[in-house]
């Protein structure tokens, strides 16, 4: 079993590395990509960083992509032709109607025959949602769903993370000016990855505006649920917003049923979900580093007895893209 890892160097190839070790992946050699900069530096343990040619991309039996969608667009088809399965991580192929969009709890059997040869890992929001909607849509027949995302700055890779830690010790410097005037305190660093100054800020805008006022961050977590969830007409109203959170995306969500609902089933069907976890107050902080989603604030709507509201968090970089691609390239493996 010969792995390629491409994308190696950035902050989810990193931990696909780890969850592949971690999880004892029977691989025979496992080689890691990235990109021209990268080609030909020493990867701890790993051995030598290679550039993605015609040559290198051969023979490989699966290929985990975390580099972007302009790379997968450009090189997992030449993978699959070289031999592997490609598991991807990126946003290029997910919508594609020959690509499977997996979540290994959710719709594991569609991972067995990808007609491309490439199986999509969802959206790190996304992902956090799907456990506890499919726990809940198998019980009550899911409807629709209004939901607000609290997004990590890691959900915009290693450039994120960089820019949330520049920032806080610098716009932090002065609570004074924090509290009387915030303005003069976010004009202190120089925003790039995200809107605006995301330290001691909430930015709601992430990703690009489309038409109709929505970002295509928002509009994959509509997309993606309704496909992974097999629900085309599911109903979306998303709202996405980054926090000054390293890892851990976090999401508020009202969902609506089919039937009425009844929080002791409801309580049930989520505590019994694989790798779900119910807990009172969950907060990203602490799901960074763990491989479980986490749900709690779990109420039955005060007008609706067909909804239900809950809070849900889980690691954007765990779960979210490197823990669901090994368990993606896991059941490939199967195959
Ligand atoms: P590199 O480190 O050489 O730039 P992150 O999501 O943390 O920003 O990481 C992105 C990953 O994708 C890095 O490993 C990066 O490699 C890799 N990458 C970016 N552009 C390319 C490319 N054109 N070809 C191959 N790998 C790329």
């Amino acid at each position: 079993m010969r792995i390629a890892v491409v994308g190696a160097t950035g902050a989810v190839g990193g931990l696909i590395l780890d969850t592949l070790r971690r999880r004892g992946f029977g691989a025979d050699e496992i080689v890691p990509f990235a990109s021209a900069r990268s080609a030909g530096k020493q990867l701890d343990g790993y051995g030598e960083i290679q550039p993605l040619t015609d040559e290198t991309v051969k023979g490989f039996d699966l290929a985990l992509f975390s580099a972007g969608g302009g790379t997968s667009r450009e090189w997992a088809e030449k993978f699959v032709a070289g031999g592997a399965t490609v598991v991807d991580n990126s946003s290029a192929w997910r919508m594609d109607p020959d690509v499977p969009l997996v979540v290994s709890e959710v719709n594991p059997g569609e991972a067995a025959a990808p007609r491309k040869g490439i199986i999509a890992n969802p959206n790190c929001t996304t992902m956090v949602a799907m456990l506890p909607l499919k726990a809940l849509h198998d019980r009550f027949g899911l409807t629709g769903m209004v939901a607000t995302s609290y997004q990590a700055a890691g959900g915009a890779g290693q450039s994120g993370i960089d820019e949330l830690a520049e920032q806080i010790p610098v716009v932090g410097a002065d609570i004074e000016r924090l509290v009387h005037d915030g303005a003069a305190a976010a004009a202190t660093v120089k925003p790039s990855t995200f809107a605006k100054t995301l330290a001691f800020n909430v930015v709601p805008l992430l990703g690009s505006l489309g038409e109709q006022g929505y970002t295509d961050e928002e509009l994959k977590l509509q997309n993606e649920s309704r496909k992974i969830l097999g629900l085309p007409a599911l109903a979306v109203t998303p709202t996405c917003v980054r926090v000054p959170v390293m890892v851990g995306h976090a999401i508020a969500v009202r969902a609506t049923f089919e039937r009425d609902v009844d929080l002791e089933a409801a309580r049930q069907a989520l505590a019994e979900f694989p790798n779900l976890i119910v807990e009172d107050v969950p907060t990203p902080l602490e799901s960074a580093g763990r491989d479980e989603t986490f749900v709690g604030r779990i109420r039955a709507d005060l007008s609706d007895p067909k909804a239900l509201s809950f809070f849900v968090v889980g690691d954007n970089l765990l779960k979210g893209a490197a823990l669901n691609t090994v368990q993606l390239a896991e059941l490939a493996a199967q195959r």
